[in-house]
């Protein structure tokens, strides 16, 4: 039995782990390799109040501005606060962040800037920040004695007292976990287990997200009772290279912060047209404005034009996105690039508290997973991080706190995983099939630009599809395809049970049949119970 069981090992899982004390017997899990995440693609960077020019006070107002009305201003200064706190522990761990030129007098951080930012505010190691914080949190976790790493270990399902008949209030007590090496599911009893496991991105055709991102961790919790909220604002990033051969390959916002244009294909700047703050509008109103201008056009793509910037300026600050786009053929330092919008972020997600407790007891939640309340209708850039980080820590003290007071759950015993009625699918084309109908009705009908109709559309696919995937997922052997499709469905009817409860637009969520935001809705959260859902 573990003391903690982390399932993830992104930012957010590895700095929980790091932040417990030695004695803990932890073990941490990852459906891949242990980098494989959205963290080590993560480009831009983290945001924090570095600088003297800054303050807490613009910070929180960006975020809150970004968020639309929905953010939780408590939420929002706790974690801007402990912005600088949060990087310094990342210096101290060891992550390359880049520098101001190196003769300078000081050695200070190098911010760049992004949407929705009145200041420079965003550390980060060139154009590959993720990488950056992932490996050197990865290189210090493996010298940890008293925590157990186990890749390509996927999560299928949380153990609760409650399914296991126990009559005493809803615990958590671990999970079951498919090792896909062995083919083998094995049981994980823990005294406190922690969700930790990203985004739900993949849900859309076109995401920035590598290919995990299948919203198990929400699915999960949902299972096992707990609430999600604000699961209609899926953020979609404006600038994703578009070629038929390029997947997932974002350019980061920060290309834009360093003096980045949008173009139409007659290199006219269309930005300003939609907001004053041009191209470094929050995200909702650049993907949006983008959207608009293709439809209206019927263009595949914009432009993304940094071309006014010298190569060795480019070469310095971008060098991974430079040599992405010249392996598919552009030279961003003598050409505009095609971009389009791409899924790329879960503003929503399982209800926790500020230490990430979730509603379930012995059950946490941190980073992409959660709905903590600083991201409102829409996330500031560069603040997913940060939150990260905050609350892996948060969550730490607390486990802590209650680790001295858990009873150690010696009278709980779990049965193994039992496969007696399932055999061997012998139609494995149906989860491929059902995988590709989601998405792509996803991105047809529940997308940047959603109405009452196609809500509806997507409503009665969902359901229909749930009932065939619970059918496969009842007969046959579990696979990490089946396990991730299921949760992919299951947080596809999240999003669209969300969307269709918001009569209003507001940050990501825009509805040609509500085009206004309803003040009646401001701070209004879009919560959905599983408890009250099972009764309805
Ligand atoms: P992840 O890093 O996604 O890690 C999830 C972990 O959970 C993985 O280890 C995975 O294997 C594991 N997992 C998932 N399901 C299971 C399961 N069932 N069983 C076992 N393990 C499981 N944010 C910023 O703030 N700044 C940026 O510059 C930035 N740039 C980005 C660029 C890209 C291309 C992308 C995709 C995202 C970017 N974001 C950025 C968002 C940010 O990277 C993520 O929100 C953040 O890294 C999420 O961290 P996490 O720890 O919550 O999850
Ligand atoms: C980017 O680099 O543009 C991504 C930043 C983010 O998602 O916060």
């Amino acid at each position: 039995m573990y003391d903690v069981l982390i399932i993830g090992s992104g930012a957010a899982g590895l700095t929980l782990a790091l932040s417990l004390p030695d004695t803990l017997k932890i073990a941490v899990l990852s459906k891949e390799v242990l980098t494989e995440g959205s963290t080590f693609y993560a480009q831009g960077g983290i945001s924090a109040v570095l600088d003297d020019e800054d303050s807490f006070e613009s910070h929180i107002k960006d975020t809150l501005d970004a968020g639309a009305g929905l953010c939780i201003e408590e939420t929002v200064r706790e974690v801007v606060e402990k912005g600088p706190e949060a990087i310094d522990w990342l210096i101290k761990a060891g992550v390359p962040f880049t520098r101001e030129a190196s003769n300078a007098e000081v050695d200070k951080l190098h911010l760049t800037r992004e949407g929705g930012h009145s200041n420079r505010r965003v550390a980060h190691a060139a154009d590959a920040s993720g990488r950056a914080i992932e490996t050197t949190l990865v290189s210090q976790i493996k010298d940890k004695q008293n925590i157990d790493l186990f890749e390509n270990h996927i999560a299928i399902d949380l153990i609760t007292t409650r399914k296991l008949h126990y009559q005493r209030h809803n615990q958590c007590v671990g999970a079951y976990v498919l090792d896909k090496e062995e083919e083998k599911v094995n049981t994980f009893k823990a005294k406190t287990t922690v969700l930790a496991t990203g985004g739900a991105s993949k849900v859309y055709l076109y995401t920035s997200n590598p290919d995990g991102a299948s919203g198990d961790g929400i699915a999960m919790g949902w299972r096992a009772g707990c609430r999600v909220a604000n699961m209609e604002f899926m953020q979609f990033h404006p600038t994703c290279l578009y070629h038929p051969h390029a997947k997932s390959n974002l350019i980061t916002e920060a290309v834009r912060g360093e003096g980045g244009r949008l173009l139409l294909p007659n290199g006219t700047r269309f930005m300003e047209n939609f907001d004053p703050r041009g191209e470094l509008a929050p995200r909702d109103i650049v993907a949006r404005s983008i959207d608009h201008e293709m439809k209206r056009l019927g263009i595949d793509s914009v432009f993304l034009d940094i071309s006014h910037k010298s190569k060795d300026f480019l070469l310095n600050h971008f060098p991974n996105v430079y040599a992405m786009c010249r392996k598919f053929g552009y030279d961003m330092s003598k050409e505009p690039v095609p971009v389009v919008p791409a899924a790329h972020y879960t503003c929503g997600g399982v209800m926790v508290d500020q230490h990430g407790q979730t509603d379930l007891d012995r059950l946490y939640a941190i980073g992409e997973t959660t709905f903590t309340g600083l991201h409102g209708a829409n996330r500031l850039a560069s603040n997913s991080l940060l939150e990260c980080i905050v609350y892996g820590k948060a969550a730490a003290q607390d486990i802590i706190k209650r680790c001295d007071c858990a009873n150690n759950l010696d009278d709980i015993v779990i049965p193994d995983w039992d496969e007696s009625r399932v055999t061997d699918s012998d139609e494995r084309v149906v989860i491929n099939h059902n995988w590709d109908e989601v998405r792509r009705f996803m991105w047809d009908y529940v997308g940047i630009v959603r109405t009452s109709k196609r809500l509806q559309r997507a409503r009665n696919r969902i359901e229909m599809l749930l009932k065939e995937i619970d059918e496969y997922y009842s007969n046959f052997r579990v696979s990490s395809d089946l396990i991730e499709l299921r949760n992919l469905a299951e947080v596809a009817r999240l999003i669209i049970r969300s969307a269709q409860q918001r009569k209003e637009s507001r940050g990501l969520h825009y509805t040609l049949d509500y085009p206004n935001p309803d003040p009646k809705l401001e701070h209004v959260n879009s919560i959905l119970d599983p408890i009250k859902s099972s009764r309805s």
